[in-house]
């Protein structure tokens, strides 16, 4: 893992300096269109023609579809503010250990992820994982899979019926597509009774931010109108005790980083 100035990251050839800088003009409505034109329709369903047997061949095929060999391709990393360039491999087995460590302490007898796709990251978080997401086309796959999975739709309140009696919920990078969270912790509510902690590995916007790379993340997420609240959101509410809530633990892209985020209802 090499460090990294911030320049070796943001510079003409990441079309993000541009952007960021308004001078190339970009802003996503980040809308359920979006999410069916972005994932559904192109990233799952171009995944769905190949025949593969475990979701890290799918997930490999991710990775070249992006331009990047699945283990050596280099990336940029974060920690905090540092940032690092490494292997797609050692960034994502930073990540997986991250998960692993956090649902260990966080445990219950199932583990739900919202929001998880086919299901690529049951494997680190127990046997009795299982999880729901908006892609008809990656549920498809999941199924292919023997994968404990079915559609969900955060912004369907019937859909949280499918969570298990002593469940912990995790998201990773889910809630990130919701601008407005709070009609996510509204129907979670609902099952409360079945959720003993919830824990999120999510991008958001962070007021407190005030570095210059921290102030750069604050308006990537908003020119891709990504989730604004989630940490506001979860403060406002009486009914809620926050457990751990860590910034910028790390980030798998510098500009879109996870935030830790862990709580329960009283
Ligand atoms: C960036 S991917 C993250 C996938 C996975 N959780 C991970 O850790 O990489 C965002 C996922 O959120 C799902 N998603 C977006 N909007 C959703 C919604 N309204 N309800 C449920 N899932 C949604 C997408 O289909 C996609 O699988």
């Amino acid at each position: 893992m090499t460090p990294v100035s911030i320049n070796d990251y943001l510079n003409k050839e990441n079309p993000w300096t541009a952007r960021l800088l308004g001078l190339t003009p970009f802003q996503k409505n980040r809308d359920i269109q979006q999410v069916e034109n972005e994932y559904n329709l192109d990233k799952y369903a171009k995944l769905l023609e190949f025949d593969f047997k475990s979701p890290a061949e799918y997930k490999a095929k991710e990775f070249e579809q992006a331009g990047l060999h699945p283990i050596k391709g280099k990336v940029f990393i974060s920690k905090g503010d540092e940032i690092f360039q490494t292997t797609v491999e050692n960034a994502r087995n930073t990540y997986y250990d991250l998960i692993k460590s956090i649902i260990k302490k966080y445990s219950s007898e199932h583990i739900c992820e919202l929001g998880g796709a086919y299901g690529f990251n049951f494997e680190h978080l127990g046997a009795n994982a299982y999880g729901g997401d908006y892609s008809k086309n990656a549920v498809a796959i999941g199924k292919k899979l023997g994968m404990d999975v079915c559609e969900f739709n955060y912004y369907t309140e019937n859909d949280y019926d499918f969570i298990k009696p002593d469940s912990t919920i995790f998201t990773s990078h889910s809630i990130e597509q919701i601008p407005d969270a709070t009609v996510i912790i509204n129907h979670l509510e609902k099952q409360k009774s079945k959720i003993n902690y919830v824990v999120h590995f999510e991008p958001t916007i962070v007021a407190e931010r005030t570095t210059l790379l921290g102030l750069l993340r604050n308006k990537y997420l908003e020119l891709n109108d990504y989730n604004r609240n989630l940490i506001t959101v979860l403060k406002g509410r009486n009914d809620i005790e926050i457990l751990e809530l860590k910034t910028d633990i790390f980030g798998l892209v510098p500009l879109n980083t996870t935030n830790l985020i862990v709580w329960k209802f009283k």
